[in-house]
């Protein structure tokens, strides 16, 4: 059985107990699914969590390596602002790594889990039918439209193993358009389906060739919604799709403070997700859990 831990976006939520946990937890892989700090830079909580001792993986977010002035006018779409606010994003994401340690930077790169190979899809994401960080994304890697990103991740794809997982910081488009679906817009209801369009095109590309893709693990839309929260599991056919977003990822409650992430474990043909609330003892205390097999499963747990 692969056990994976999924940490959505940590905002600024993350502590001693956490490391404590994740070094004497089991998981093959830790994955970050990015936005490390409060705001915006993210230096200051990588280098919390560059205490890790486990294999551990990083997609950074809109958030990561950015400055406050340069998010506002990226969501703002001020693009001359945008462009001369990305000067430095280079530097500011390279000082990230370094601060991260043995945590990796991913984004279009392809790491092996065992018998899966994880596809680090566009990072820092912002959702929709835009890409954001354009100038940026275009210096460091090429990629100057959704189109050309799309074409990456393909490449990526036709590299990997049988078996995938995809590593994003906003999900995929199609998978609902209200504002409480897992990945729709509750900041715009008019954007509906706020899904990333280019790793949709890469899962449906995965398929076409005879990839199983088994989970894609992202975040970025958090899970608090008017009236409620979004759903933070949703199968689509094989495809387990987990938002981990669940901000902020702490709560207290009686025991004390509990601190969030998400259990993905793959075993034969089932694929499990449960969410986990870890407390200040290091005790779990599991919360919902979604689970499913293909057709002819024969899966013991
Ligand atoms: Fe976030
Ligand atoms: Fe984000």
């Amino acid at each position: 059985m692969t056990r994976i831990a999924v940490i959505g976006d940590l905002h600024g939520f993350w502590d001693e107990r956490d490391t404590d946990y994740f070094n004497d937890a089991d998981y093959e892989q830790i994955l970050f699914l990015g936005d490390l700090p409060r705001l915006a830079g993210g230096e200051e909580v990588a280098r919390e969590i560059s205490q890790l001792r486990r294999p551990a993986l990083l997609i950074p977010g809109n958030h990561d390596g950015s400055t406050v002035l340069q998010l506002y006018a990226e969501m703002c779409h001020r693009e001359r602002a945008a462009r001369r606010l990305s000067r430095g994003q280079e530097e500011r994401v390279r000082a990230l790594e370094v601060a991260l340690g043995p945590v990796l930077l991913a984004g279009y790169s392809l790491h092996d889990c065992g018998e899966f190979s994880i596809i680090a899809a566009r990072p820092h994401s912002m959702g929709g039918d835009r890409l954001y960080f354009a100038d940026y994304l275009d210096r460091q890697f090429g990629i100057d439209s959704l189109a050309a990103s799309a074409e990456r991740l393909r490449n990526l794809v036709d590299r990997a193993a049988e078996q995938v997982l995809f590593l994003a910081h906003n999900g995929p488009s199609g998978l609902g358009d209200e504002p409480d679906s897992i990945w729709g817009c509750d900041f715009d209801p008019a954007r509906g389906d706020f899904g990333d369009h280019d790793l949709r095109q890469a899962i449906d590309y995965a398929w076409r060739t005879g990839r199983r893709v088994r989970a894609v693990l992202a975040g970025h839309m958090h899970h608090r919604v008017s009236g409620g929260y979004r759903p933070w599991c949703r199968f689509e056919g094989e495809t387990l799709h987990l938002n981990a977003a669940r901000v902020p990822r702490v709560k207290h409650a009686e025991e004390g403070k509990l601190r969030h992430h998400l259990r993905l474990e793959i075993y034969g043909n089932e694929t499990r997700a449960t969410e986990i609330w870890v407390g200040d003892d290091l005790n779990e205390i599991p919360g919902s859990t979604a689970t499913g097999a293909c057709e002819g499963a024969a899966a013991e747990w």
